[in-house]
């Protein structure tokens, strides 16, 4: 079991990371003082631990559709009638849908009652619950509306990842490779709960470090800029993990091309990437103009310094950091540049790494 500390200014909490750590919760509640939980929960009712307090269990759906400001009325009613107070906690237990739901009705509910995330996806283990980022969609687009709101604990129960379908623990290694490039070691061939402790590590150390997303923690968006571009051109066909890890890959080109990194970095890209059996190229359907246009129009990639230019977090010479000043041309000459291959065929090829398979 791993254990890792998350301070911040005036809160500090604990992500433990290992096999049945959600049997942890009862401990968690009453070092709290709550007496009363709510939980809502995404999974099955044999895998919500007991609170040992009086506890309302809410079922709930995973997913974005569910993943509004009507969700959040509905919990926030159900904790009225059944008399919860500031002095309670509300626990989460699902994906990342569910935690960032969950997390904005705790934050809101009496402006602000105590959370206990149980992520159950390996996305919202090693990147989601973690943090105090909160939010819900909008029609307009996604995580539009939210809150920080940090929880009290963080238990990345890894006994839950046995019933994850792979193509969402391939999900999750996307988060994970890009991991390599922002300062983590060499995770790759390491067990499940070691990469999963060591992307929690580096993702606490950057939030500590700039807990409300004013510098430091742009680096966290390493690949995310043309990830959130082909998520979107693609419709969601591609899962974020995906999408991230081709846009990791196309973030090492673009180093290489400004001159940031030499060759054997640039292959440590694709090398890193593949290794976790993710895709490494673009979709063929996708046209390079339409994915920069959809750059242009990505709130964090727009280029502060230079006129039509976009911002991406960068690998360099210092380690990565965010890049505010990358030429369009330099951008759609790297992008057609990239290999291209029929979407069908990339996630159908994706497979699950070999030798880390959930403990
Ligand atoms: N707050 C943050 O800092 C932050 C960071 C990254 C992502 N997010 C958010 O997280 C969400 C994505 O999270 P996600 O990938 O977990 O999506 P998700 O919650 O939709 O879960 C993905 C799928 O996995 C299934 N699932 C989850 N746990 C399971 C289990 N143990 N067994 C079987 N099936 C299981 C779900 O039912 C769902 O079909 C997005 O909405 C994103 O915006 C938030
Ligand atoms: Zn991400």
């Amino acid at each position: 079991m791993a254990s890792i500390p998350l301070r911040l200014a005036g809160h500090a909490y604990d992500v433990l990371i290992g096999p049945g750590v959600r049997t942890s919760l009862a401990g968690i509640v009453r070092r709290l003082g709550a007496e009363r939980a709510v939980v809502v929960s995404a999974r099955p009712q044999e895998w919500v631990p007991d609170t040992g307090v009086e506890t309302l269990l809410l079922p709930a759906r995973d997913g974005e559709q569910d993943k509004t400001f009507a969700t959040v009325e509905a919990l926030c009613g159900a904790f009225v009638r059944f008399g919860l107070t500031r002095s309670d906690v509300v626990v989460s237990c699902g994906g990342g849908t569910t935690t960032d739901v969950v997390g904005l009705a705790a934050a809101l509910y009496h402006r602000g009652v105590p959370v206990v995330h149980l992520p159950t996806s390996l996305l919202a283990q090693v990147d989601a619950s973690v943090g105090g980022k909160t939010a819900v969609n909008l029609p307009q687009g996604k995580n539009l509306v939210g809150a920080y709101w940090q929880p009290s604990a963080v238990l990345c129960d890894t006994d839950y990842l046995s019933t994850l379908p792979p193509r969402e623990l391939l999900n999750g290694y996307g988060e994970i490779a890009r991991c390599h490039f922002i300062g983590a070691p060499d995770l790759r061939g390491l067990p499940l709960v070691d990469q999963i402790a060591a992307g929690v590590r580096l993702k606490a150390r950057v939030v500590e470090a700039d807990e409300r997303d004013t510098g430091l923690r742009h680096v966290l968006n390493y690949g995310h800029t043309l990830g959130h571009a082909l998520e979107k051109a693609t419709d969601y066909a591609l899962r974020h993990g995906e999408a991230v890890a081709i846009g990791t890959v196309f973030a090492g080109r673009l180093a290489g091309a400004l001159g940031r990194i030499d060759a054997a970095r640039v292959a440590e890209h694709l090398d890193v990437v593949r290794s976790y059996g993710l895709p490494t190229a673009v979709p063929a359907e996708t046209a390079p103009q339409a994915l920069i246009e959809l750059m242009r129009h990505d709130k964090k990639a727009f280029g502060k310094r230079a006129p039509g230019s976009l911002a991406f977090a960068l690998d360099g010479p210092h380690g990565a950091e965010l890049v505010d000043d990358v030429p369009q041309e330099v951008v759609a000459r790297v992008l057609g540049g990239m290999p291209r291959a029929p979407l069908a065929d990339l996630v159908d090829t994706a497979a699950v790494p070999v030798g880390a398979a959930p403990s």
